[in-house]
């Protein structure tokens, strides 16, 4: 079968030596990813983002040399309307707003909500989307995102040409509310949302490489979730939040936060889309409403993906990935 080649509007690739081999890993799948700011240092400069692009387009030649990343900055209040433009100029398409504290290294993120709204603004002006990690600090972990709602009615209402992406929409409430807003509103979802609820984490055993941010919540949410995919709605499209971290910084007694799917997406993919009877649906979710939402070109590159049983290694790059030695159906032909 063949599918275009899917695009990842939210991908976690980290620094140093670690990073080409995650790069790798993400090119195999994906022709374009949105790629996300939270490294250390975080991403807040048109010179380390250009500098982090090009290592990037490095380590992808091998793999895909046509691999494009968009680059994304981490939000704060202190930019000027030239510092987004020069990160405009070295291919930045989005700013992240990460509360403070909710997820992996959000320490720096925003507490002062108000705080935030002159660079936002500027942002709408510039045609910069705004993507949110959208969980509110202090709350019970399950009411995170809920709670962050409001937060996201605010800024659709406040910035009504600003696009907002609500990133890995994890609660019933969150599908309703993207429902609700305008067409500037939109939401990514992942490959684990879709598969998971909590049980999948503590539910029988504890699995530290399910554990991630926001929590895979009830089975009502994962049932609005997985019909918000297959709706064919275009304020629903791909964003893996594909989030490596190695092996022991997983089985450990402070573990951090991230699912590995970039290895598996594709399979996993159409692994469910194809369960559920919803085949057709693909397509769009994979490689057209996210492109169209971001304002940039389908895609015209396309990927065979065969049915061939492969088991998942139980490690890729050192990170233990989504469905570790389980056998999937499909595989991608290279
Ligand atoms: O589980 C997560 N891991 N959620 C996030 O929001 C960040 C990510 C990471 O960077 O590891
Ligand atoms: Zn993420």
């Amino acid at each position: 079968m063949h599918l275009p080649l899917p695009d990842d509007f939210h991908a976690h690739l980290r620094q140093g030596d670690l990073m080409p081999g995650y790069v790798r890993d993400l090119a195999a799948q994906f022709g374009r990813a949105i790629i996300m700011p939270n490294t250390v240092p975080a991403m807040t400069s048109a010179k380390a983002i250009a500098e982090y692009k090009k290592e990037i387009l490095a380590a992808a030649k091998d793999v895909r040399p046509d691999f494009e990343p968009l680059m994304t900055f981490k939000l704060n209040p202190n930019y000027t309307e030239q510092d987004l433009k020069d990160m405009m100029a070295v291919g930045v398409v989005a700013g992240k707003y990460y509360p403070a504290g909710v997820t992996t290294n959000s320490a720096d993120g925003i507490s002062d909500f108000e705080g935030i709204f002159p660079v936002v603004a500027m942002m709408e002006k510039l045609g910069l989307v705004l993507c949110v990690h959208g969980e509110e600090p202090g709350e019970f972990c399950l009411d995170r995102e809920p709670a962050f709602i409001k937060r996201v009615e605010t800024l659709a209402e406040k910035f009504p040409k600003l696009k907002i992406v609500f990133e890995h929409v994890s609660s019933a409430k969150s599908v309703e509310a993207v429902k609700k807003l305008g067409p500037n509103v939109a939401a990514t979802i992942t490959v684990h949302h879709l598969m998971m609820t909590l049980d999948d984490i503590v539910g029988d055993a504890l699995r530290p490489h399910h554990f991630c941010k926001p929590l895979p919540k009830r089975p009502e949410d994962r049932a609005a979730i997985r019909k918000a995919a297959f709706s064919g709605s275009p304020k629903f499209f791909l964003g893996t939040d594909s989030a490596p971290h190695q092996l022991g910084k997983k089985e450990c007694p402070c573990g951090a936060a991230g699912v590995y799917s970039a290895p598996v997406a594709l399979p996993l993919l159409v692994q469910e889309f194809e369960k559920a009877g919803h085949l057709d649906k693909l397509p769009d979710f994979i490689a057209g409403f996210g492109a169209d939402f971001y304002g940039i070109s389908r895609t015209t590159k396309q990927v065979e993906i065969v049915k061939e049983p492969w088991t998942v290694p139980a490690t890729v790059n050192g990170v233990v990935p989504l469905a570790a030695g389980e056998t999937l159906e499909w595989k991608i032909k290279r």
